[in-house]
């Protein structure tokens, strides 16, 4: 057997240590898949002297990253620092010292990928990232290798597990947000500033990636429409409920002859759709391709080891790889470079069509009803469902829930400012997109 390829590994927090791990663990079968061992010869982190969850006797330990990206027995860096502004300077100047790079750093290649995709092609080296999106899924591989022969009209998925995990726990068991936030940030799913998380930020960055290996269109986070979970109400999850919906928080891209359309926010979908069984930190991802139909992708979308289990992939790749000629190795964004679709037009959100759930709180007052009617009516918008809660003890006002056919979001929006100006109505329209799945 050949020598074994020796990497430098950026950060040795929840992801870097589960590679240690499992690179140890299952060094044997590794070795007997990639042709030749693969080892950790040094690795970096922000604090030499903190405990770790892995074996680091084999190891050199650095607090300067730098050094194992200039480090010339390197042969492989893997980026596991996260965040955009370090790990962009570590990447690109590995990339330029000739050394291939594996990340699981959805940011970086969601916001920076179109750049380091470009220094890696000049330079002649592999850029893997399986582990940038739904964790221990190998839903890169699938999309860019597996349904090559597809042309995909959409996807859509769980594509992140803490926000899967709080929702979960907050339907089952009634737990409070905060609580499960905190627990999910113990656990190691959540990212270094939870607020990505529960804001949709961390799902919107893995959309862009989906889209781009999906479509062959550019990495592109400002197209994408994003809305978190952190105004999802326990009403909201039980409501959903009675009307045979749960909520997920999903990422969702179509390709039309409109255009891309990429969003992700909370949803309501029906409870026998296999989406709607996906619970706690587990992700899936469904892609329907023109020649395949439907395909469904579960498992871990966080943790140590399930992750582990994606970056080890990509190092094997890499190291099978190595050898072949750089014009001929799988295209980072599944489709040549050179014909990556630059004009394709990216819709905003106002003009996506959907169903939707809202929650409105009323003046328990005949009349109410038929000025809500009148006013969705005259947009030519139909109520699919409606129900009105018994008013609390000593309340005048009641919840009124209304769910609404098929409707562009930019009339629903123009009829529910009328709505929300009536003296009978108090606060803002709780408002929830709902997707089939069909
Ligand atoms: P983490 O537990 O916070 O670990 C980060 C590691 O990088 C630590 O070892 C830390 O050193 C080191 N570090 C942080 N900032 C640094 C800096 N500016 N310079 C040098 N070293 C620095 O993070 P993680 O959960 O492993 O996530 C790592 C990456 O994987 C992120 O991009 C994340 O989005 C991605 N990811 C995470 C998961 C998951 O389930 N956690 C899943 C998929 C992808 P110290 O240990 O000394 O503090
Ligand atoms: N914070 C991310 C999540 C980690 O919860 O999905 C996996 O990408």
């Amino acid at each position: 057997m050949l020598e074994p390829i020796r990497i430098g590994v950026l950060g040795l927090g929840t992801v870097g240590g589960g590679v240690a791990n499992v690179l140890l663990r299952n060094a044997e079968e590794i070795a007997r898949r990639a042709g030749r061992g693969i080892e950790v010869i040094q690795a970096s982190v922000r604090d030499v002297h903190k405990d770790r969850s892995c074996d680091t006797s084999q190891m050199q330990l650095t607090e300067q990253p730098m050094q194992i990206v200039n480090n010339p027995d390197v042969d492989i860096v893997v980026e596991l620092i996260g965040g955009t502004s370090r790990a962009r300077e570590l990447v690109l100047k590995a990339i330029q010292n000739g050394k291939h790079v594996v990340t699981a750093n959805k940011a970086l290649i969601a916001l920076h990928g179109n750049e380091i995709f470009d220094a890696a092609q000049q330079n002649g080296v592999m850029v893997a990232f399986e582990a940038a999106v739904a964790g221990g899924i190998p839903i890169i591989k699938a999309i860019r290798e597996g349904l090559t022969g597809n042309s995909i009209d959409w996807l859509c998925g769980i594509i992140n597990g803490t926000t899967n995990f709080i929702l979960t726990e907050m339907r089952d068991k009634g737990r409070d947000f905060a609580d499960v936030l905190a627990e999910a940030q113990a656990l190691g799913y959540a990212e270094a500033d939870p607020t990505f998380d529960i804001e949709g930020i961390d799902a919107a960055h893995k959309l862009t990636i989906l889209a781009a290996i999906a479509f062959g269109v550019p990495l592109n986070f400002d197209a994408v429409y994003t809305e978190g979970i952190t105004k999802i109400e326990g009403k909201d999850v039980s409501y959903a409920e009675q009307f045979g919906y749960r909520i997920k928080h999903l990422g969702f891209a179509r390709r039309s002859d409109h255009g891309v359309e990429l969003r992700v926010h909370p949803t309501m979908v029906p409870e026998g759709r296999l989406l709607a069984n996906v619970d706690g930190v587990m992700n899936a991802v469904l892609v329907h391709g023109d020649a395949v139909g439907p395909t469904l992708y579960y498992g871990a979308g966080a943790g140590a080891d399930p992750t582990a289990s994606a970056v080890v992939a990509d190092l094997v790749d890499v190291v099978r790889s190595m050898t072949a000629d750089p014009e001929n190795r799988v295209p980072h964004l599944a489709f040549q470079a050179d014909s990556i679709a630059t004009q394709m037009p990216m819709l905003k959100i106002f003009e996506v069509e959907t169903a939707y759930y809202l929650r409105l709180r009323a003046e328990d007052k005949a009349g109410v009803l038929a000025d809500i009617s009148a006013i969705l009516g005259a947009a030519n918008i139909s109520i699919e469902a409606m129900t009105q809660k018994e008013p609390a003890e000593g309340e005048t006002s009641v919840d009124l829930i209304l769910i609404t056919q098929a409707v562009q979001e930019i009339h629903l929006d123009d009829a529910l400012r009328q709505i929300e100006a009536l003296p009978e109505i108090s606060n803002n329209v709780v408002k929830i997109r709902i997707e089939s799945l069909n």
